[in-house]
């Protein structure tokens, strides 16, 4: 596990853009797994400059996304859909059905994680999958537990998860209790894993990712097996290293 150390938000951004913007340069029709939530913002925005001013081409990239709220359809401006086509899909030349997101709407857990998953094993192993890390230690929605995932599945938020992203709903009622991840072995079978942190309130679980014993108590501990696997950290989520 490789450990980049930046000053700040807007520093950690630029460095994760750079690296997904060698990707795409080096194999043009590569595969993205991609995230959601604030970390990876300014890396998009980034990204799009790039795209604008002709230095970089999404024409021929494929991405699969790692999660989705169940029963959220795509139009729904709190949907990972949603989040993806608006902060960064809609404003490059990526070709829309060449984008991933779990099925939110529909509601068939087992059809819905069984399509998902054949999705992306038909795609093979992922070129890059970005990752950003939940205050509790997951990645995704694979929260902590007794073991790891493999393959897609529906999972029940924890608290913590539920408070930590209403934030973006109007009130943590809003919040759904479900999600549609990403397994934590597909995620592993990624060539390359880059882990784009910020914050104090990462700093433990950045800690226990890094420094931690490899446990699904902290799922992102299983980052400590792969083989190339980057953490793009500002000083605050490395308070505690
Ligand atoms: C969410 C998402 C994760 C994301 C994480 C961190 O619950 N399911 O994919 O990486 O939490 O979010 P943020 O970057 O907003 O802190």
């Amino acid at each position: 596990m490789k450990v980049i150390r930046t000053r700040d938000y807007d520093d950690m951004s630029r460095k994760t853009a750079n690296i997904i913007s060698a990707q795409v340069i080096l194999k043009p029709d590569c595969t993205l797994g991609l995230a959601t939530g604030t970390t990876p913002i300014g890396a998009y925005e980034q990204l799009i400059k790039w795209y604008e001013k002709g230095d970089v081409t999404f024409a021929e990239v494929s991405t699969y996304n790692l999660d989705e709220y169940r029963g959220l359809t795509g139009k729904n401006p709190q949907s990972y859909r949603y989040f993806m086509n608006h902060t960064f899909f809609d404003h490059i030349d990526i070709k829309p059905e060449n984008t991933h997101v779990p099925e939110g709407a529909n509601l068939d857990a087992e059809i819905a994680c069984r399509e998902y998953d054949e999705l992306v094993r038909k795609a093979g192993h992922l070129d890059l999958q970005l990752l950003g890390l939940g205050r509790n230690g997951h990645i995704g929605f694979n929260e902590p537990g007794e073991s790891f995932s493999k393959g897609c599945q529906c999972v029940d938020l924890t608290q913590s998860t539920i408070e930590a992203n209403a934030r973006l709903f109007d009130n943590a009622d809003e919040v759904p209790r479900q999600a549609y991840t990403m397994g934590v072995q597909t995620i592993m079978r990624a060539k390359m894993i880059v882990m784009a942190v910020s914050g104090e309130d990462k700093a433990q679980a950045v800690h226990d990712m890094i420094h931690g014993p490899v446990t699904p108590h902290c799922t992102a501990s299983i980052l400590q097996l792969h083989t190339n696997c980057v953490v793009v950290a500002d000083e605050a989520a490395l308070s505690l290293c």
